[in-house]
């Protein structure tokens, strides 16, 4: 099984970077954010309280999820557009802090990996918990500014300054939870793509893993 782990921070470029290498290589791609953020739809959408580990933890156990062409369906709803929005990436800090939720995801990545013989796989644990073993371990970022604009863009939002406090708001929720936050995984390359164009990242990673 062959796992190239990819971590960082939110507006780093995992998922962009993450897809286009997954392309390059010939691999499959999962965005585990998109994980957290399709439980933390459910629990929004049957009014389940977010900070609530037994509830949330039952209801991330019983979701029925795909993530297949870019797709996420959760519970049979087509919810690729929902959980991007704003009350989904307010919450979703809170619900992936919660342990019977992050067990939960951890083993359903897992199985992924094993039904796919590995692939790319983005996160915020995937070198440190989930993939320890991963062949390549990339912990991508930029700066604030850059990520800030990034996702700014991707959101089409003008209010830069606002896209920049969320981020870094999430940031810091996900870097002090106790269950597997969000670190540099040991072993992990540290690649800061402030500059870079997603070509240039991409041949940088190819050239990491070439090497190994
Ligand atoms: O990558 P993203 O912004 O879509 O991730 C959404 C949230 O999910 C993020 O705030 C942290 C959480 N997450 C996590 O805790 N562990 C992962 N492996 C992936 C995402």
């Amino acid at each position: 099984m062959r796992v190239i782990a990819i971590d960082g921070p939110a507006g780093s470029g995992k998922s962009t970077i993450g897809r286009a290498l997954a392309e390059r290589l010939g691999l499959t791609y999962l965005d585990t954010g998109a994980m957290y953020r399709a439980v933390a739809f459910v629990a929004l959408t049957g009014d389940i309280d977010v900070s609530n580990d037994d509830l949330v933890g039952t209801a991330a156990r019983s979701m029925a999820l795909s993530l297949d062409g870019g797709t996420v369906t959760v519970n049979g709803v087509d919810a690729t557009q929902e959980i991007r929005g704003p009350q989904v990436s307010a919450a979703v800090s809170t619900v992936a802090a919660l342990p019977a939720v992050r067990e939960e995801m951890r083993v359903r990545q897992r199985s992924w990996a094993e039904a796919h013989g590995g692939g790319v796989i983005e996160g915020r644990d995937i070198g440190s918990v989930v993939f320890p073993d991963a062949v390549l371990k990339v912990y991508l970022t930029a700066s604030e500014a850059e990520r800030a604009a990034r996702r700014a863009k991707q959101l089409g939002d003008s209010d830069t300054d606002a896209v920049a406090a969320a981020i870094a708001k999430r940031d810091a929720a996900d870097s002090s939870r106790r269950d597997s936050p969000l670190v540099e995984p040991d072993g992990a390359v540290t690649v800061d793509s402030t500059g870079m164009g997603i070509d240039e990242v991409v041949d940088v990673i190819v050239g990491l893993l070439e090497s190994r």
